[in-house]
């Protein structure tokens, strides 16, 4: 990795989402925690990532595992300490790995502090610190906003007699960032955790936590809309991408900018339209990283997926940088979603990830091609999950790592039950494909190395290639080629002269290319094209 520009680590490097409870368990009670972290820091570096971002780490109620925050700067007790947090940080710096940290703006937890004083009468000082609002004459809420979760984003207060708003679970209660006192509280917390030496922020909702002063309806949805926005059935214009969130990300971009190690921001900007997308970046003094989730739920499609990033990189101003990922947190894994579980498919989808322009966050378990676990009924621990059973949830994408096949899956103790069940660990574990030169964890890591020892797959120009139907063709800079197929049928690529860096069918690694690019199902090879 080159050191002359101080953000090639984010812009060029690997990024890697970790569930903190999830990952490895060093304390034997089926949770995940920070020394498990630390502990899997090898893990990391041999796989060749450059920066770790961590799901929130901070007190939480749990109702929606840490995105209800009851203390920003302290430590979940079940996860660690603040100790742990800087000993995780040093001991990733020594392997030149970055920390991120999850910042969730846009509510805190109904437990908060802040909360318990803001409903405590409607002249506490802290009442203007989140959303509420009159009953309307009727006695219903103030507007038609729906939670992201389902239902109203109202909850009436029956203390006080206002609705306070919340666009997730009742229990999250949306903070006033038209407040000042909310912005400098903020501005604290950021420096808070930057000087505690973490590299960045992933920042939940990013895009919603400014509302319309005059709480306006949200107009109705129409065919045009993206299906994400259709099944709300209103189109979020007035509870979302307000532009006065774009002085919020300048002020926070500033406080980034005063550090001399570059602090990297990266939003989650749940949008989709592209110029909406683009505009997060602002003049390069907003975030750094606009999650593009146009392409996280296109379908592993070659014509859909070329058509997602033409109109990124057509949207996107020139000095920003795009950001790819397959899945997190909130969606199912991508060697279920798009590769329905063949793992040809899931690797060649790995493949892309790792060669278009732009950063990568892969998620936990994405290296040895974990897939979604069936999470039973009674097992069930997301409340989005337990809301809308059987249709949809969350938790099949956030089952424990599954480093090894012994019982305990290397996650945890032998005997231990963890807090969510395992995945089919003979199916995809570190162990099993760490030695094994085939297998899809050694592909990830060929890849990430490739990256590294090539610059044009660090930050050579995209440009689209003709393909035919089914495959995904560019070029990055003037000698890289990555082709994938996307379909189950053989595909001829035409006029392709060099050699084959890496296949995703590792016996074509180094095959000379005289004209004839012949793909199999679901084939991905990265080709250094003659000169
Ligand atoms: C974001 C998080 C998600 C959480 C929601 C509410 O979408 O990624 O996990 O439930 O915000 O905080």
């Amino acid at each position: 990795m080159p050191d002359e520009d101080p953000s090639a680590w984010w812009r060029e490097g690997v990024l890697y989402e970790i569930y903190p409870r999830s990952f490895a368990d060093t304390d034997g009670d089926g949770v995940g925690n920070i020394d498990g972290i630390t502990a899997h820091l090898d893990h990391l570096a041999w796989l060749g990532v450059q920066g770790v971002w961590l799901n929130p780490i901070t007190v939480s109620p749990d109702a929606d595992w840490g995105y209800d925050v009851a203390d920003y700067t302290d430590v979940q007790p079940v996860l660690g300490t603040l100790a742990d947090v800087d000993e995780l940080i040093a001991r990733a710096d020594e392997r030149g790995i970055r920390v991120i940290l999850d910042l969730v703006p846009n509510h805190t937890s109904d437990r908060h502090p802040w909360f318990v004083e803001s409903r405590a009468s409607r002249d506490s000082p802290k009442r203007d610190w989140y959303v509420w609002a009159d009953p309307k004459a009727d006695g219903s809420p103030p507007n038609n906003w729906s939670s992201s979760f389902g239902g109203p984003a109202w909850t009436f207060d029956e203390h006080t007699g206002q609705y306070y708003l919340h666009n997730f679970l009742s229990e999250q209660p949306d903070l006033n960032w038209w407040n000042e006192e909310v912005r400098a509280e903020f501005d604290r917390i950021l420096r808070f955790w930057f000087d505690r030496g973490i590299a960045g922020f992933r920042i939940d909702v990013v895009h919603m936590i400014v509302k319309d002063r005059l709480l306006r309806d949200n107009p109705p949805t129409t065919d045009d809309d993206h299906f994400m926005d259709q099944v709300k059935g209103q189109r979020p214009v007035y509870n979302s991408c307000r532009p006065e969130v774009h002085d919020v990300l300048r002020r926070w971009r500033r406080i980034a900018d005063e550090y001399d190690a570059p602090r990297v921001l990266i939003g989650e900007t749940h949008v989709f339209d592209y110029d909406v997308l683009a505009s997060f970046y602002g003049n390069g003094d907003e975030l750094d990283l606009a999650f593009n989730f146009l392409f996280l739920f296109a379908p592993f499609d070659a014509e859909q997926l070329r058509a997602v990033v033409d109109a990124t990189s057509a949207a996107l101003p020139a000095a920003a940088w795009p950001v790819w990922t397959g899945g997190n947190h909130d969606a199912y894994r991508f060697p279920s979603r798009w590769a329905a579980g063949n793992a040809d498919a899931a690797r060649a989808a790995l493949m892309m990830l790792l060669t278009l322009r732009g950063s990568v966050v892969l998620y936990y378990g994405d290296e040895v091609g974990m897939t979604d676990t069936e999470v039973p009924r009674e097992r069930l621990l997301d409340p989005v999950g337990l809301r809308f059973f059987p249709l949809y949830g969350r938790d099949p994408e956030r089952t424990p790592m599954q480093w090894s096949a012994e019982p305990g899956a290397g996650f945890t103790d032998p005997d231990v039950e963890p807090w969510l069940p395992f995945g089919d660990l003979a199916s995809a574990n570190v162990e099993d494909q760490r030695h094994d030169p085939d297998s899809t964890l050694s592909l990830t890591r060929d890849l990430i190395a490739l990256r590294d020892a090539v610059p044009e797959l660090r930050h050579g120009a995209y440009s689209r290639r003709d393909a035919p139907a089914g495959v995904f063709a560019w070029r990055r800079g003037e000698r890289a080629l990555v082709a994938v197929n996307t379909s189950d049928a053989t595909a001829i690529v035409d006029d392709v002269f060099g050699v084959v860096r890496i296949g995703t069918r590792r016996q074509r690694d180094g095959e000379r290319l005289d004209g004839t690019l012949r793909l199999a199902p679901w084939d991905g090879v990265v080709v250094w094209l003659d000169a």
